[in-house]
């Protein structure tokens, strides 16, 4: 169902919805999806709404455009493999823990030069700072800093953020995490950091730079998160192209 009086954009129903229709297994992989035309017809949407919610599935690595023979369902193992814009939360949901934070700072902060370009936004402008040290099953396994800028950021620092700011941010605010830019770097704790994490200061930690994107593509956080080194696994799937239909 796709409705016109909802904080979500239509493309973006259409998408969850045809997600879903996919996951539940309506199309086999390899099926040939719905023409763009059959699927405005089917939801009373307009073509661009159709092709945005097309190529974000495609982006997704659910659906494979095949040049002129039409869009096809593609292989689920595929579709898992490709790395998909978690949360915390959903992260250790995925390894069987139970996410948990605590709240460390959070107050409105002018946003400083290198953090205001990489938000897109003036030097100065007031931004929104949530520091948490993140835990999984009760134990520490990292401090995020996010710094957040959209209008009416001020309201998060009420929300209660020992639950997932994801999930705050897209049921409560309509900003829906969509993309994401990372950077990865080794290095060792400061004593504070020490503290909080429970490990010794120079213990080597994960730098994690985070700058994220909503579903206009507009950067509405930028995070620097420091992640033990000693039980903080990252994961890549890396997959050799897929070889064209035509080869
Ligand atoms: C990850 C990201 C952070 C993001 C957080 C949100 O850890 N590196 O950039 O802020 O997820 O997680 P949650 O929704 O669980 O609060």
């Amino acid at each position: 169902m796709v409705e016109r009086n909802h904080p979500l954009p239509l493309y973006y129903q259409l998408m969850q919805e045809l997600r879903s229709r996919i996951e539940q297994g309506e199309w086999k992989p390899g099926d040939l999806f719905p023409s763009e035309r059959e699927l405005c017809q089917a939801y009373g949407v307009s073509r661009m709404t159709v092709r945005q919610a097309l190529a974000e599935l495609v982006n997704e690595g659910l659906l494979r455009r095949d040049q002129g023979r039409g869009t096809f369902v593609a292989k689920p193992k595929i579709r898992k493999r490709l790395s998909r814009l978690t949360s915390f939360t959903e992260e250790m949901r995925s390894r069987g823990k139970q996410a948990g934070a605590r709240v460390l700072r959070l107050e409105m902060v002018p946003a400083r030069p290198r953090i205001a370009d990489f938000l897109e936004i003036d030097a100065e402008r007031p931004i929104a700072l949530i520091e948490r040290l993140r835990l999984a099953d009760g134990e520490p396994i990292g401090i995020e800093c996010s710094y957040l800028s959209f209008k009416g950021c001020e309201a998060v620092l009420r929300e209660d953020l020992t639950r997932s700011l994801y999930e705050i941010l897209s049921k409560r605010f309509g900003v829906i995490p969509t993309r994401a830019q990372e950077e990865i770097e080794v290095g060792t704790c400061n004593p504070r950091e020490a503290q909080i994490l429970g490990i010794q200061p120079g213990d080597p930690v994960m730098l994690i730079r985070r700058r994220t994107l909503d579903q206009n593509g507009r950067p509405f956080e930028f995070v620097e998160s420091v992640y033990r080194g000693d039980n903080y696994i990252l994961s890549v799937e890396l997959m050799a192209e897929e070889p064209s239909a035509h080869s």
